[in-house]
Formats: C-alpha cells, sequence, structure tokens
C-alpha cells in the first residue's frame, strides 16, 4: 500500500499549539509536510496570549526529524492573516495546504450572549479562516495547486442550545467551504471541511453543566471538573476515553493530499469513523398557485426524505425546480 506523503510540500496549521490542530501538524510532517505550527496561545475562551504552545509543537516536530516553524499571529485579523502566509513564505518559499483549524467557545443561551461574544467568535472561527485563506489563495492560484480544509462543527451543520454565536460561524464555515470549492476549480484549488468529533479542552469545556447565571469566562474550563456529578464525570470520561483526537488527523492528511478526489464536501470524524454530511433536498409538493393553506396540508409530503437529492451547486438546484414546473400544465390549462 502506497503511503500518501507530502515531500516537498508546505502547510499552514492554525491552531496547531494543542488539541486537534498539533495532531495535524504532526502528521503532515510525519509525510513530509514542512509546517508552519500556528497558534495564539490563548485559553479555551480565546482570553491570553503566549507563544510557547506553537513553539512547543514545532520543536516536537523537529525533534520527530521533521521540519516546522512556529507562529504565534492571530487569525483574527487581516493583517495577523497575512503574517501567518509572510511566516510560510519566509520559511518555505510555497503554501501547498492550509488547515484552518483555530477556535475557541463563548457559550451562553441567547438572552445573555453579547455582541461581543458573538464577535469573538465569529472573528476567530469564520472570519479566521478568510483571513488567512484570502492571502494563501492567491499563492495558492500562482502555484496552480492547493489544499484548504476548513474546520466546521455539528453545533453549525445540527445546532446545538447555549452556542448561537459558534453555531453561526461553523455554518457560515459551511458556505466558505461551497464558495471556494467552486472558485477554486480552475486553479486546482480543493477546499473542503471536517466537523471533528475529539476529546480537547474544548469538548470538555462543552460538557460541562451550564453555569447557574451569567456569560463563560476564562475559569470556567478549570471549574467543570469539581461541579459535574460523579456518574456525568464517569460518562464522560467513558465517552473521552474513545475520541483520540489523533484520529481526526488522517481525515485531514487525505483531503490535504494531492491525491483527494473531491472538494466542497464535509466529513465528520471521531473515534476513527469518517462518515459524510451533505445537504438534501426532498422532492417536494409543486402547486402552481401555492396558498397557505397548501403548505400546511401537504407538509408531510414537502418533509418527506424518501427521493430526496443532493444538488451540487444552485444551478442545478433550479433545474429541479424548473423540470417540475415544465411537466405541469400552464395555469389555467387543468
Ligand atoms: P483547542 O482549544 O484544543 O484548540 C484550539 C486552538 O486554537 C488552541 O490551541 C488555541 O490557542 C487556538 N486559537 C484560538 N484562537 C486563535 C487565534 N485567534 N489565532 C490562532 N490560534 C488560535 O480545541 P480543539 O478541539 O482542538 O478545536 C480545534 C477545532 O476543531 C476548532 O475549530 C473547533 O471549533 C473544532 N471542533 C472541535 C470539536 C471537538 O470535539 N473537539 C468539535 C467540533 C469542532
Amino acid at each position: 500500500m502506497t503511503q500518501l506523503r507530502f515531500d516537498g510540500q508546505v502547510a499552514i496549521v492554525t491552531g496547531a499549539g494543542g488539541g486537534l490542530g498539533r495532531h495535524h501538524a504532526l502528521l503532515l510532517a510525519s509525510r513530509g509536510a514542512h509546517v508552519v505550527v500556528n497558534d495564539i496561545g490563548g485559553s479555551v475562551t480565546g482570553d491570553g496570549a503566549d507563544a510557547g504552545p506553537a513553539e512547543a509543537v514545532a520543536q516536537e516536530i523537529r525533534e520527530l526529524g521533521g521540519e516546522a516553524v512556529a507562529d504565534s499571529h492571530s487569525v483574527a485579523t487581516a493583517v495577523d492573516g497575512e503574517g501567518i502566509v509572510k511566516t510560510a513564505l519566509a520559511a518555505y518559499g510555497r503554501i501547498d495546504i492550509l488547515v484552518n483549524n483555530a477556535g475557541i467557545l463563548r457559550d451562553t443561551p441567547l438572552p445573555d450572549m453579547t455582541p461581543a461574544m458573538l464577535d469573538a467568535v465569529i472573528d476567530v472561527h469564520l472570519k479566521g479562516a478568510f483571513h488567512v485563506t484570502r492571502p494563501a489563495w492567491q499563492v495558492m492560484r500562482t502555484q496552480g495547486y492547493g489544499r484548504i480544509v476548513n474546520t466546521t462543527s455539528a453545533a453549525g451543520i445540527l445546532g446545538t442550545p447555549r452556542k448561537s454565536n459558534y453555531g453561526a460561524a461553523k455554518g457560515g464555515i459551511v458556505g466558505l467551504t461551497r464558495v471556494l470549492a467552486l472558485e477554486g476549480a480552475a486553479d486546482n484549488i480543493k477546499v473542503n471541511a471536517i466537523a471533528p468529533i475529539a476529546a480537547t479542552r474544548m469538548l470538555t469545556h462543552s460538557m460541562r453543566p451550564p453555569r447557574d447565571s451569567g456569560a463563560d469566562d476564562a475559569s470556567a474550563a478549570e471549574d467543570a471538573g469539581s461541579r459535574m456529578s460523579p456518574a456525568a464525570q464517569a460518562m464522560m470520561d467513558a465517552v473521552t476515553s474513545k475520541l483520540d483526537p489523533a484520529l481526526v488527523s488522517p481525515v485531514v492528511a487525505f483531503l490535504a493530499h494531492r491525491d483527494c478526489p473531491v472538494s466542497g464536501e464535509i466529513f465528520t470524524a471521531g473515534a476513527g469513523q469518517v462518515a459524510r454530511f451533505f445537504t438534501g433536498r426532498t422532492a417536494g409538493y409543486y402547486a402552481p398557485a401555492l396558498s397557505a393553506e397548501d403548505v400546511r396540508d401537504h407538509l408531510a409530503e414537502i418533509r418527506d426524505e424518501a427521493g430526496y437529492t443532493v444538488p451540487t451547486d444552485p444551478g442545478e438546484e433550479i433545474a429541479q425546480l424548473l423540470r417540475v414546473v415544465a411537466a405541469r400544465p400552464p395555469l389555467g390549462a387543468l
């Protein structure tokens, strides 16, 4: 079996100072990629900064015989996003792979979700992916080659309480991935996304019981263990013991490889299982003079998943609609 390798290629992994990003960086480096290990080194809620975690992972890669440089710019601004790309170009002269992985959480129910909490999360996840991708894109277009792996979440695709900011950001990343896959096709730039499930500090933070009131703060993750019941803690330990973050990285590596045949797709990955999320469209219900009552009376038919399709782009969706319309006699002919 030939090994998937990245010799001569350069990868940027954002948020690679810990958690999933560290494993992505270690795997890519072990297969020959030169890696820019980016991380701002803050808390799970995005407070503080420390160049240490990125340095430590870059050092770990070098000690294992790989090649890496550390970078501690924040993905959350356009200027710093360019800074990350400049680090890669200064060290290695090209960019073949970008893994947009950096992330934070600021969870709370909507009434307590302040605009500042929304901004902080959108800035890192959604705008962060944009801020690093845009300058990297120029390099990839010039090369006529690129692989981008974004990081979305089931919380954005399926929804989950207390994460309106995060769900909006992660849902936005799905849209960004779909659009860039189409825009990148002519230049051999493939853009896919993963929705990971892994035992990291972020998952621990998410699984803790909600605070009695008010919003998150940086100390919340540290409180989690002490406020959990023994039964809840036991369940959490059982779940997290299966969710080694290293089991997500092979999916990232494949999507980052030259041989990756797909673009614009979303793969959920955790505990060694890989599956695909997709957007389906039901066959639906058609009435040339549709009324609100028609919608009420035909809701089951509208929602019926039998015979659904998976349109590749809006043009294909409109074509499906027009086929149904064309198959019916014009108004007044009935
Ligand atoms: P983590 O908290 O261990 O890692 C996130 C890393 O991003 C941290 O090292 C942090 O310092 C870095 N970071 C945060 N803000 C940054 C910024 N502005 N610039 C550069 N680096 C920054 O969490 P984890 O679980 O490894 O998360 C990685 C990605 O996976 C995130 O995008 C997260 O939303 C996503 N995810 C994780 C899931 C899980 O089960 N762990 C589930 C769904 C999505």
